[in-house]
């Protein structure tokens, strides 16, 4: 079959190269893609916005199935849009998507349904938040309420820092705010977890550990993600059960009380303290860059997983992962995730010649006359799978020594941790 895949990063890279490996699929388009996914599939210039070009396009091109990367059209729709054509897609309805397209609704649903997360109180007028802001400990967490492109997070040492944090979301730096949402500040260690879907079962996905700080040993601003290992190093069957019992179970039982039932990829952002799961958030799509982390070390076939959980099959169906670690090193340009320069070349990538086990995933790439420039903030993706943690990082960093692109940096301690 012919598939479409929705967004242009370095997760978009990655399921496309893993479906490309699938037996049930055939022609694979992106839409719109990368420099990177132009290698493996047809790469369509059109608006993800704009669903009826999305649907006449699938048309045109016999797409049977589309697999959505990015939160935003899950958010806006997308799936309820297709549900009445004759064309699948892979991805959670507008009603599901709220778990990551509102942050109330997810704080509300916790209370609901006791899932363990960060005290938090939502308000609804800056004077009674700054009034509520007297009244609190520091550091405290403040949050916009929906989608801020991973920005709309403020983590507030002081009482000043939290009152600029609610006043830039009254302000509408994140669009028009109703409210603002203020979290207790949870110490401990991420790990991102994921699930799969099909509507009535879920199976486990893999687990990762992300570096968002754009600098060594967790330092400077938060960016979309500049590196990641999986398994986390937190991993263990006693904490696995937790996570099921207290946070997916509850979960997906608020889902159905609200009449409706979660197909596709379920990101959980926890903050594990004392081994214990704490929810910070929800995301309805694989994460990015830690799809680019899993995938490598998924042994089962993408396509026949997909296509099971479309047709309500996932019960019957074995996920098998490979006994591997793997290591993913974002290489960014350099400002990111401040300002940065675009159209700049990278010389080497086209002479780089990968091993087995090793993978390079595009972001913000594109091609131009047989040359690869960099268009976006996060450029590329350096994995490299073996049996140790260890090794698979020195094989990405080998890697990046090669491209020795001078335009940009990446983190050299990711996974030092596990190391
Ligand atoms: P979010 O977009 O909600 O995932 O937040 C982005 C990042 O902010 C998370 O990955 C955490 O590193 C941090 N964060 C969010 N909420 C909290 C919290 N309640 N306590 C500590 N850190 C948090
Ligand atoms: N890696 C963080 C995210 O995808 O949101």
């Amino acid at each position: 079959m012919n598939i479409g895949i929705i967004g242009s990063g370095g997760r978009e890279h990655s399921l496309c190269f893993k479906l490309k490996e699938s037996v049930l699929v055939d022609k694979i388009f992106c839409f719109p893609g990368n420099a990177g996914t132009r290698l493996i599939a047809k790469n369509i210039n059109l608006d993800i916005t704009d669903f009826e070009k999305i649907h006449k396009t699938c048309e045109k091109e016999k797409i049977e199935l589309i697999v959505v990367g990015p939160e935003k059209p899950l958010v806006d729709g997308i799936v309820d849009y297709f549900k009445d054509t004759k064309i699948k897609i892979f991805g959670p309805n507008k009603i599901c998507s709220q778990l990551e397209g509102s942050k109330t609704f997810t704080k509300k649903l916790c209370e609901k349904y006791k899932i363990p997360t960060s005290d938090f109180k939502i308000i609804y007028e800056e004077k009674s938040a700054f009034n509520y802001l007297q009244t609190v400990d520091y550091p405290l967490v403040v949050k916009a309420d929906g989608l801020a492109a991973g920005k709309g997070v403020y983590i507030c040492k002081s009482h000043n820092d939290a009152k600029k944090a609610v006043k830039e979301i009254f302000d509408g730096r994140f669009g028009k705010a109703d409210c603002v949402l203020i979290e207790q500040f949870l110490s401990g260690e991420e790990m991102s977890y994921f699930i799969i879907c099909d509507g009535s079962t879920y199976k486990f996905f893999q687990t990762a550990q992300d570096h968002k700080r754009v600098g060594e040993n967790d330092t400077g601003k938060n960016t979309g993600g500049m590196g990641a290992y999986s398994p986390s190093r937190l991993y263990c069957n006693n904490l696995d059960e937790k996570i099921k019992e207290k946070i997916i179970k509850p979960t997906l039982m608020g889902i159905k009380d609200l009449g409706t039932s979660y197909r596709g990829f379920l990101y959980i952002g926890l903050m594990i303290v004392e081994n214990e799961p704490f929810l910070i958030e929800f995301n309805v799509r694989m994460g990015d860059p830690e799809c680019q982390t899993i995938l490598p070390i998924l042994e089962s076939d993408l396509g026949e997983l997909i296509q099971a959980c479309c047709d309500k099959k996932l019960s019957s169906f074995n996920i098998k992962w490979k006994q591997k670690k793997s290591v993913c090193v974002v290489l960014c340009s350099n400002g990111y995730p401040d300002n940065y320069k675009k159209n700049i070349k990278i010389d080497q990538i086209k002479n780089i010649k990968l091993h087995q086990n090793e993978y390079i995933f595009h972001a913000g790439t594109k091609i131009e006359n047989g040359e690869y420039f960099a268009t976006g903030g996060r450029v590329l993706n350096i994995i490299a799978i073996s049996e140790n943690f260890r090794r698979s990082k020195d094989q990405t960093l080998k890697i990046l020594n090669d491209i020795n692109w001078k335009e940009g940096f990446f983190r050299k301690d990711i996974a030092n941790k596990v190391i």
